[in-house]
């Protein structure tokens, strides 16, 4: 029998546990059992739960400014501009738009790629590139253009006309498994993609530099980003980077970008930028893009509840402890250490293809045969029910994949995360593993 939870949200009902509180790296349940939140809920938590200082700010800016038009500035707007523009975004990328989640920023960034592009007097490139494997969001736009098959289910017949090439999958690539001309490969199909569709129809290109939970931490061959910043500019094309996932530290750079000698112009960030205090969400866009869409006397327009003034408030709060706790530094080098359990636990497992990832945004594959790569049948749902066996045991893993993409296994823990926990997650992970592939 299905178990009634008090709360059905969303309106399918499904099992879920009941969250009574939250500190550090643990979740507390109504029953008070403590789970090791393994993932940071959906790859958020960075400072770790709990943090007082973080909602004294929130319960400042509420008291004092409520809600006050987007595009007016609150000193929690303007902390957060300072703390963004202190630590974490280069000179580049300055024009800032903030939202109230990561869909509605990459859709605002699509939006002002096209919008750049018309004021620049031509209105014919209105198309986006995106990739398969990729998740950009959960409205109609950001559905169409994510290649994530599962997310479209029921909705196929009625999203937009998608523009789709592979992301680099070097475990699976068509050349062969980590072949040496991977990245070549997958730069090539980008360069024909642009020259068939026609360089004039299309505005930009929209990726994730690592993808996230839908490909398990895909990270592309070396030399693969700085070609493609290479083809973008040949083709007149804007590189729009989604790192809602990858940004504010999460792969030990302040984003994901910065691990390849590339500029984006137009960043995209969400979850991290205020660790899950508040929903939040921003959009940086270069001085050429900001101005050219200004100058034309056109709008980027807000959401009612764009930079709500308690979110920037937690927000430019959570920046500042990662900047004084140096929490980039902290995730790149545990994340250094968890890949070397992780490697330690699963180089030799019979049903996992490999450990993978940057920093502390790391996943395992999970397959029926390590030589072949051939996956278990989706209905056989063995990522659910490896989240779910290790749930039992105390620790929170975020299941991944697209559908055609599986099983993945995705660990983001908060950057404040300790040894001994790094070594929990590993042993349960193993255990789950081998009880779900037994
Ligand atoms: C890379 C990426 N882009 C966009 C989104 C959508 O963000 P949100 O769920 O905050 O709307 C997500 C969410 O997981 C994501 O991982």
């Amino acid at each position: 029998m299905e178990q009634q939870t008090r709360v059905n949200w969303p309106f399918l009902r499904r099992e879920s546990p009941e969250i009574q509180r939250a500190e550090g790296v643990y979740l507390y349940t109504s029953g008070g059992k403590a789970i090791l939140d393994a993932a940071g809920g959906a790859i958020v938590s960075n400072i770790g739960h709990g943090r007082a200082r973080v909602a004294q700010r929130v319960a400042e800016a509420t008291a004092d400014c409520t809600y006050v038009v987007p595009p007016w500035t609150t000193p929690s707007r303007q902390a957060l501009v300072e703390a963004l523009e202190a630590n974490w975004l280069p000179e580049g990328l300055r024009r800032i738009h903030i939202t109230s989640g990561g869909s509605e920023a990459v859709e605002a960034a699509v939006k002002m790629a096209i919008q750049y592009h018309a004021a620049r007097g031509e209105p014919g490139r209105r198309q986006i590139i995106s990739r398969s494997v990729s998740y950009h969001g959960t409205t109609m736009a950001t559905t169409s253009l994510s290649g994530h098959p599962a997310r479209k289910r029921g909705l196929e017949h009625a999203l937009c006309a998608e523009f789709i090439v592979p992301t680099p999958y070097p475990l699976r690539c068509p050349l062969g498994s980590h072949h040496p001309d991977a990245g070549r490969f997958y730069i090539e199909n980008l360069r024909n993609a642009i020259l068939s569709e026609g360089p004039e129809n299309i505005a930009a290109l929209l990726a994730e530099p690592i993808t996230g939970s839908s490909g398990g931490a895909l990270v592309p061959p070396d030399d693969y980003w700085v070609a493609v910043r290479d083809i973008c500019d040949e083709f007149g094309l804007l590189l729009i980077l989604d790192e809602v996932m990858t940004g504010f530290g999460r792969t030990g750079k302040p984003f994901a970008y910065q691990h390849w000698d590339i500029e984006p112009d137009i960043l995209v960030s969400g979850k991290g930028l205020a660790g899950g205090y508040a929903p939040i969400g921003g959009v940086y866009a270069s001085e050429t893009v900001g101005s050219t869409i200004q100058k034309a006397g056109m709008n980027v327009m807000f959401h009612t509840f764009g930079a709500h003034p308690a979110a920037c408030a937690a927000a430019a709060e959570v920046l500042n402890i990662m900047a004084e706790e140096q929490l980039v530094e902290q995730a790149a080098r545990k994340g250094q250490r968890l890949k070397r359990l992780m490697h330690e636990a699963f180089d030799q497992h019979p049903h996992v293809a490999e450990v993978r990832g940057r920093g502390l945004l790391l996943a395992i594959e999970v397959v029926k045969n390590r030589e072949t790569l051939e996956t278990y049948p989706e209905q056989h749902a063995v990522s659910d029910r490896i989240v779910g066996k290790a749930l039992g045991k105390g620790v929170f893993f975020y299941g991944g994949g697209t559908g055609d993409v599986r099983d993945i296994v995705c660990i983001g823990p908060a950057f404040i995360i300790e040894e001994p926990h790094l070594q929990t997650m590993t042993e349960i992970l193993l255990e789950a593993v081998n009880e779900v592939t037994a």
